[in-house]
C-alpha cells in the first residue's frame, strides 16, 4: 500500500507506525456524530490499515448533509395521511376510442417533422439491478428468445434507426436518412461498464457512436429501520441506485440538459429498458404532446383488474395536479370503484413508464425534487456485515416529477401493442421473457396478416409467430410490399 505522509492523511490524523490510521479522523467522526451515523466506524479496531483508508474514503465520498436531509424527510413523510385523491379528469386523457384517423395522421406527421428538425431526444432508464429477472448482465443485454435473437437494447436501437429514416423521408422522399435522434442512456455503477462494453462490441447496433451518451445515476446509502447506514462490509457503506427518478438530479449534475439545449432538443422521450414492445421516439405520441402544448405526458394502459399490481394516475384533490399512486398505497375499496357512466374502474389509467417531457420542465423539476428531498423507502434485504439485513433502499421514481408539472396529459395506448414487460425470470407467472416474446410475435403476426401475408407453423400458433424487423416497419406500416401474397413459416424474422 502507498504510504501517506501525515499531512496527506484525512483530517491530518496521526499515522500509525505501519503508515495507516491509528484512529478514525476526528473531524469526520464528529460530522458522522452530527448525523447520528457514527456507527459506520464501529468496527474500526478490527480493520487493517488498507481497509481503514477505504472506509475513510467511502465516508468522505458521501454528501452527508444531503443524505441526512433525504433520510429525515423520507422517514417523516412515511405514514403521513395520503392526500385526498380524485380520478383523472377525462379532459386530461386521449383515449384510443375517441382518437380519429385524422388525429393519428396529424400527430404522426407533426412528430416526424419535429424529429427531422432535431427537437426530440430519447432517454433510456437503465440503471436498475434487475434482481427479479436474475440475469447477471443488465436487463437491456437480455435476449428474450425472439427468432432474431436480438437483445432489448438492439430492438430499441433499431426502432430509433427506423424512426430516423421515416423522419428523414417525411421531409425528403429520396432521403437516405440524415436525421439523428440523440440517445441518452442512464446507467448506474452496477450496470455502467457492462452496458458501455455491450454497445461497443455491437457497434452501437448501427447507430453513430457519437449519437449515444451514457451517464450514471447516483447511489444512496441503504439504511436500517431506524435510519442508520447499513454496512455492506466493515469498511464500506451499503449503497443502491437512487431509483429511476434519480434521472432528474443525474441530468442536472452531469449538465446534460445544457447538452440537449445545445443540440436544439426541446422534447425528451423517457422510457424503461424492460419493455420489449416499447415504441421508442414514437412520432404519434410526440405529435400529440406538441399539439396539446403540455409540459409532461405519459402513455397509459387501462388497468386490467382492480388488484393488478400497477401504479395508477390520480388527481391530487379537486383541481390538484396529476400524480401516480402505487398499487400498495391505493385503498382496495377505491381500487375497485366503478365509474357508473362508463362501467369502468374509476382509477384505471396504469402507468407504464413511458413519458414525454419538455426540456423547460426538466430544467425546473430537479430543484423542486431536491428541495422536498422525499424518497420512497423500499423495504429490501440488504447484504451486510451481519448477513442479509432487512432495511430500506431510498429511491425516487420517474413519476415523482409529475405533480410538479404545470400541465400533464395522458395518452392511452393498447396494452398488446406497446407493453411487453420483462420483469421476472421465466417460470414466474407473469411479465417474463417468454410472455414478452409471445406478445411481440403475436403483434407482429397481426401486422403481417393485415398486410396480406400468410403463416405456416409446426407448433400451435398461440406459441409462435413472426417477428418483423424494424428495418421493415416501426408500427406495422409499409408492410404490404413485403408481405402481400407471401407465406412465412413461423417462427422467423421478416427483414429485407
Ligand atoms: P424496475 O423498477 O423494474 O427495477 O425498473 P429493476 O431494477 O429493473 O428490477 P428489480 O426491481 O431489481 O427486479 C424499471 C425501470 O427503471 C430503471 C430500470 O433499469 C428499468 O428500466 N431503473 C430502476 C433505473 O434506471 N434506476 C434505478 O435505480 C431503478
Amino acid at each position: 500500500m502507498r504510504e501517506l505522509a501525515t499531512s496527506q492523511l484525512p483530517d491530518g490524523n496521526a499515522a500509525a507506525a505501519d503508515g495507516g490510521l491509528s484512529s478514525p479522523p476526528q473531524a469526520l467522526l464528529e460530522r458522522l456524530k452530527d448525523y447520528g451515523q457514527e456507527d459506520a466506524f464501529a468496527l474500526w479496531d478490527e480493520l487493517s490499515p488498507e481497509h481503514r483508508l477505504l472506509l475513510v474514503k467511502d465516508i468522505e465520498s458521501l454528501d452527508l448533509p444531503r443524505i441526512d436531509r433525504i433520510i429525515r424527510c423520507s422517514f417523516k413523510s412515511q405514514g403521513l395521511p395520503v392526500a385526498a385523491i380524485e380520478p383523472v379528469p377525462e379532459s386530461s386523457v386521449s383515449t384510443v376510442e375517441e382518437r380519429t384517423l385524422e388525429d393519428r395522421e396529424k400527430w404522426w406527421k407533426m412528430g416526424l417533422k419535429a424529429i427531422s428538425d432535431g427537437k426530440l431526444a430519447v432517454l433510456l432508464l437503465s440503471g436498475g439491478q434487475g434482481t427479479r429477472l436474475g440475469s447477471s448482465d443488465p436487463k437491456g443485454c437480455f435476449n428474450i428468445g425472439l427468432p432474431s435473437g436480438k437483445s432489448l437494447f438492439q430492438l430499441q436501437a433499431e426502432r430509433i434507426s427506423c424512426v430516423q429514416r421515416l423522419a428523414a423521408q417525411s421531409v425528403n422522399e429520396d432521403s437516405k436518412g440524415s436525421t439523428l435522434i440523440h440517445w441518452y442512456i442512464m446507467t448506474s455503477p452496477f450496470t455502467d461498464v457492462t452496458i458501455r462494453k455491450f454497445f461497443e462490441s455491437h457497434k452501437y447496433f448501427g447507430l453513430e457512436a457519437d449519437q449515444v451518451t451514457f451517464f450514471q445515476q447516483g447511489t444512496i446509502p441503504c439504511v436500517s429501520k431506524d435510519g442508520r447506514f447499513v454496512m455492506e462490509t466493515p469498511y464500506q457503506v451499503a449503497k443502491a441506485p437512487d431509483g429511476n427518478g434519480g434521472v432528474y438530479s443525474a441530468l442536472k449534475y452531469s449538465r446534460l440538459l445544457e447538452d440537449m439545449a445545445t443540440r436544439g432538443v426541446r422534447y425528451l422521450d423517457c422510457y424503461g429498458v424492460d419493455n420489449a414492445l416499447v415504441r421508442v421516439a414514437d412520432p404519434t405520441f410526440l405529435g400529440y404532446f406538441i399539439d396539446k402544448g403540455v409540459a409532461t405526458a405519459a402513455k397509459v394502459v387501462r388497468k386490467a383488474y382492480p388488484q393488478e399490481k400497477v401504479g395508477v394516475f390520480v388527481r391530487q384533490g379537486k383541481g390538484g395536479p396529476l400524480s401516480v399512486v402505487e398499487y400498495s398505497e391505493l385503498d382496495p375499496s377505491l381500487a375497485s370503484t366503478i365509474n357508473q357512466q362508463t362501467g369502468r374502474l374509476r382509477y384505471c389509467w396504469s402507468n407504464v413508464c413511458l413519458h414525454m417531457f419538455t426540456l423547460d420542465f426538466l430544467n425546473q423539476v430537479a430543484n423542486s425534487l431536491e428541495k422536498d428531498s422525499i424518497y420512497h423507502l423500499a423495504e429490501k434485504k440488504i447484504p451486510s456485515v451481519h448477513g442479509q439485513a432487512v432495511g430500506y433502499k431510498l429511491e425516487q421514481f420517474i413519476f415523482d416529477a409529475i405533480p410538479y408539472s404545470p400541465s400533464t396529459a395522458l395518452f392511452e395506448v393498447v396494452r398488446d401493442e406497446e407493453f411487453a414487460p420483462v420483469k421476472n425470470a421465466n417460470g414466474s407467472n407473469f411479465d417474463t421473457p417468454d410472455s414478452a416474446r409471445l406478445l411481440v410475435l403475436r403483434l407482429h403476426t397481426r401486422w403481417v396478416v393485415a398486410a396480406g401475408g400468410f403463416l405456416t407453423h409446426s407448433v400451435p400458433l398461440y406459441a409462435t409467430g413472426v417477428e418483423v424487423s424494424p428495418v421493415c416497419s416501426y408500427a406495422g406500416e409499409n408492410l404490404e410490399p413485403i408481405c402481400r401474397g407471401r407465406t412465412f413459416h413461423a417462427p422467423c424474422e421478416i427483414t429485407f
